[in-house]
């Protein structure tokens, strides 16, 4: 199990990086994933821009560094314009991107253009859903024929719903976030609860049609950043919603990435590989999962609580004992990341491969966060 010297040393080096970044990346992002290690400075025009903001606020949280609070709002600014000119905004990330900049600035600054930009990405994700079918399409234009698809990373992007219903007190935003939620969870757990990355509906019925991946090795494989999602999914839908079905199946996706975990518990990237082969790591499905563990743990009655708050320490020794860099090694967080992984059965080509990504370090952080202090959720 971690201890409280371990969690405050690890802030220390995470903090360290991020301070030592800032004149670096001033008026810019971190890409999705780095490259020997080292992220170059990117523009705001991928679904992970939102990461790299979420780690400036954790920072200023944690340190209350004035220098972190002014680049996560420089950033603020810079989603406010990207939402306006439609800077790759045909997707349904708004989540990701927005939730971890412009609600979070938010709920802890009170800024009012991330309110009234958030909201603006709010609009734009519920343009995204279908009412025959009754989910929001993942990627691609609207109503585009080979993307009639939901993906089990969308239950991270469904807070953003529930957050501008609570603001607007317009209920349009969490009736979609329901029925999208219902809609996945019927279709994405499989009956041994490994998940599905995407599923496809028929475009002229909505008719559930098929499960396939994407990143996951194959379509019957469990990809373990998609299981991951599911289980912080999992978490948050439950927050939203109080459904007890969430947490019964959150037992059992969560128990399935478990019993698939390594001997050092931090996942390989598709959880059909365990110990004794040579496939990388995902670093970033192991905190993501522990921080949903640690989010759920607070509905859970206490033997529960504590057996996932244990294991979600331990995934977290673990990686704070072999997964984060030494000084002069990289300017991430995490190392041993896994953004997407070619095989014979899929359809991404090799990129980040066993490299930082930058939702891994936001994750890391988000967790160390998590274990430090009495952390006020930003999803
Ligand atoms: N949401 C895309 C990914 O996890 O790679």
């Amino acid at each position: 199990m971690i201890t409280k010297k371990e969690i405050n040393q690890a802030i220390t080096t995470a903090i360290q990086t991020l301070r030592e970044d800032l004149p670096i990346f001033k008026g810019k992002f971190k890409p999705a994933a780095s490259k020997d290690n080292y992220y170059a400075p990117a523009e705001n025009d991928d679904w992970t821009n939102g990461f790299h903001t979420g780690q400036y606020w954790l920072a200023w949280e944690l340190t209350r560094e004035d220098a972190f609070k002014e680049a996560a709002l420089a950033h603020v600014e810079s989603f406010r314009q990207r939402i306006i000119d439609r800077v790759v905004v045909d997707h349904h990330d708004m989540g990701f991107l927005y939730t971890l900049s412009c609600v979070a600035a938010w709920r802890l600054v009170g800024c009012e253009t991330g309110r009234t930009t958030a909201l603006m990405a709010a609009d734009n994700l519920i343009s995204r859903f279908h009412k025959k079918g009754g989910f929001i399409q993942a990627w691609g234009a609207y109503g585009a024929e080979d993307n009639h698809r939901l993906i089990i990373d969308c239950l991270m992007n469904l807070p953003l719903l529930y957050w501008a219903t609570t603001e607007t007190s317009d209920p349009k935003y969490a009736e979609v976030a329901d029925i999208h939620t219902a809609t996945s969870l019927q279709n994405l757990i499989r009956e041994d609860h490994s998940t599905y990355h995407t599923y496809y509906f028929d475009i002229n019925t909505g008719a559930p049609l098929k499960g396939v991946t994407a990143q996951g090795y194959k379509d019957s494989s469990p990809w373990a950043r998609g299981q991951a999602w599911g289980i912080y999914g999992l978490a948050l839908s439950y927050l939203y919603t109080k459904d007890p079905k969430c947490i019964d199946l959150f037992y059992k996706v969560t128990d399935f990435f478990l019993n698939r975990l390594p001997s050092d518990m931090v996942a390989y990237w598709d959880l059909d590989f365990t110990d004794g082969n040579n496939e990388p790591k995902d670093s970033s499905a192991a905190v993501i999962a522990a921080c949903g563990m640690l989010e759920m743990a607070k509905h859970l009655p206490k033997d529960k609580a504590d057996h996932y708050t244990l294991v979600a320490t331990q995934i977290t020794h673990s990686i704070a004992q072999n997964y984060i860099p030494n000084p002069g090694e990289s300017n991430g967080l995490l190392l041993h990341g896994v953004y997407a992984k070619a095989s014979p059965y899929n359809t991404v080509s090799n990129s980040g491969v066993d490299e930082c990504v930058i939702w891994g370090d936001y994750f890391w952080l988000e967790l160390l966060t998590r274990l430090s202090k009495d952390w006020k959720i930003y999803w």
